[in-house]
């Protein structure tokens, strides 16, 4: 049984396809329509995912959608009164984190059917099944982490009116045990400050994560009365710090709050101390009330596993300490975390609550997307007239050049799906020198100094670098760990200033080819240990092969290994 999944008109429109509970294809619309973060109806995303299940939309059983547009109206109702009149702003503001109006994102939502039949020409509108939204991101962990019964904790800007939700999912069933609303939540919290930093909120909030392990503890008293934690084990936003509750996204923050932070940071300004200390104190804020929430979850479940999702749990800092300071004994963190996930969710939910099949998947890695034969990458290299041989050796070629501390775009296998670059579609470096990280962000990244760059290292040999939590692994790079001190030296282009590094760990049977990468590149240097980014440049990360020489010939990389191939820029 096909159910196909959908996120639309939010953000990361994305295409899940599943049957019999399996995902086969998991695909965000940016990947094909090359708009980051889109939110337009994912037609493409649609296509592909067919196309490379040789099925047609009539294969397809059950039809399913990320949020449920009839409750948001009638959940916002209280809030839309509680503020008035100063809410009619909100009738005005942007929605969702894109250009949409409220009114125009709902009645697109709810008319999903009749694009689905436009695109396919069908006699009629099909039936679409709209899930709530936290109970997709619910799914989309629980049903696939292998726990039989678990706790589950969902964080995000907002669905259609909760931005944090407390499950309990025991076999095929998930029951909602607390939820709290908007205004008060830790996305837009985070948002807000996003922006108030100068960054892009929704897009940006890595920056700002990037940013904090340079502060100081300046602000964090501030912040602590702007987030109040419950004694019932909640929390609620301060108010009189914001602007979003009103007027949405036109004001994020409030005079109040820039009275006691200072001015905001203008887009083109430079970064001073004051700016890291505000980042400082947020992260520090988030982190403690990610605790609070899960020690809370703990004491009302009693239970010994725990699955995170929501875009809140992309924040790998207060992963490490939710797992280092609450009792739950194992923890599933869904890598897809943000709204592509839900689209997995949708159909997952609908699989098993409501369809009653049994548990059937346990999710091992994010290669959801598309991939490419070597006929089809040799067509492209050579109708790109580029510089290429085929290696005997990609593995061994490959590491070689990285030794050699050349910039490589390194193109295998099936796209990873969610926002990390897992060793399939990502840029490959040495760590073993400070200057890699400038040398890499002045060539093709472009990134602000303060982020770090993320090391990709030999599962069963992590341990030599890097102290995780609890000695987690960290498949998804969704969990910082430590540089041990003696190795900061060793590999300093992945050691963050505050000691840290942001670990994915390589399973040798998840991902063979990029495992031996490490391996060759391990047996030159003696370090099992690369940087990994994603492969872009200011774009989503490359799907195709075209996406890859294209990417390759505008930026300065000096080798792209693809599929088989090699291929270098001096002729
Ligand atoms: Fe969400």
């Amino acid at each position: 049984m096909y159910i196909l999944g959908l996120t639309s008109f939010a953000h990361e429109a994305t295409c899940a396809l599943i049957k019999d509970g399996q995902l086969k294809f998991l695909i965000e619309e940016e990947r094909l329509n090359r708009e980051k973060h889109t939110w337009k109806y994912p037609a493409n995303a649609i296509r592909e995912c067919l196309k490379r299940e040789g099925i047609t939309i009539n294969d397809v059983a059950h039809i399913t959608f990320f949020w449920v547009p009839k409750k948001e109206i009638v959940d916002n109702l209280a809030h839309f009164l509680k503020y008035f009149p100063a809410s009619l702003n909100l009738l005005a503001a942007k929605s969702g984190g894109n250009e949409l109006k409220f009114l125009e994102r709902v009645r697109l939502m709810s008319s999903i059917g009749r694009s689905i039949q436009q695109q396919f020409d069908l006699p009629h509108t099909p039936q679409v099944h709209f899930v709530e939204h936290h109970l997709c991101h619910a799914a989309s962990a629980f049903f696939v982490s292998g726990f039989r019964e678990a706790a589950i904790l969902t964080a995000d800007g907002r669905g259609e009116s909760a931005s944090t939700v407390m499950c309990v999912g025991r076999e095929n069933h998930i029951e909602k045990i607390r939820e709290i609303k908007v205004p008060h939540s830790l996305g837009h919290f985070y948002a807000a400050i996003t922006e108030y930093l100068g960054f892009k909120p929704f897009f940006d909030e890595w920056k700002v994560m990037g940013m904090s392990a340079y502060g100081k503890d300046t602000f964090v008293k501030i912040f602590e009365d702007m987030i109040l934690l419950n004694e019932d084990g909640g929390y609620h936003l301060n108010l009189k710090y914001f602007g979003f509750h009103t007027h949405g996204q036109a004001r994020w923050v409030s005079d109040y709050l820039i009275e006691k932070l200072g001015p905001k940071r203008e887009r083109t300004r430079e970064y001073d101390q004051r700016h890291f200390d505000v980042a400082f104190g947020l992260q520090r804020v988030i982190e403690k009330t990610g605790v609070h929430l899960c020690r809370a979850l703990h004491q009302t479940t009693k239970l010994s596993n725990l699955c995170l999702t929501g875009g809140v749990v992309l924040n790998c800092l207060m992963n490490k300490k939710i797992i280092e300071s609450t009792p739950f004994k194992d923890v599933f963190i869904q890598p897809i975390a943000n709204d592509a996930g839900a689209a997995l969710g949708s159909a997952l939910y609908h699989y098993h609550q409501n369809l009653k099949r049994p548990q059937s998947s346990v999710f091992e890695h994010v290669y959801h997307g598309p991939q490419f034969s070597d006929e089809d990458i040799e067509n492209v290299l050579r109708a790109k007239g580029v510089h290429y041989y085929k290696s005997e050796n990609v593995a061994r070629d490959t590491a070689r050049h990285i030794a050699d501390e050349k910039i490589v775009g390194w193109f295998q296998g099936r796209m990873e799906a969610g926002p990390r670059a897992l060793g399939n579609r990502s840029i490959v470096v040495s760590p073993l020198h400070a200057g890699m990280k400038d040398r890499l962000n002045a060539r093709v990244k472009k990134r602000e100094h303060f982020r770090p760059f993320a090391p990709s290292v030999q599962e069963e040999r992590a341990k030599e670098f890097f102290r995780m939590p609890r000695d987690f692994k960290s498949p998804y790079m969704i969990l910082v760990g430590e540089v041990l001190e003696e190795k900061r030296s060793v590999i300093p282009a992945v050691t963050h200033a505050d000691g840290t590094a942001r670990v994915h760990t390589v399973s040798k049977k998840v991902n063979p080819r990029y495992w031996e990468l490490i391996d060759e590149f391990a047996k030159i240097t003696g370090v099992p240990v690369i940087i990994n980014t994603s492969f872009n440049e200011n774009e989503p990360i490359v799907c195709t092969p075209k996406d890859a020489v294209e990417c390759f010939l505008r930026t300065e990389f000096d080798v792209l290994a693809i599929g088989n191939f090699l291929v270098t820029k001096e002729g």
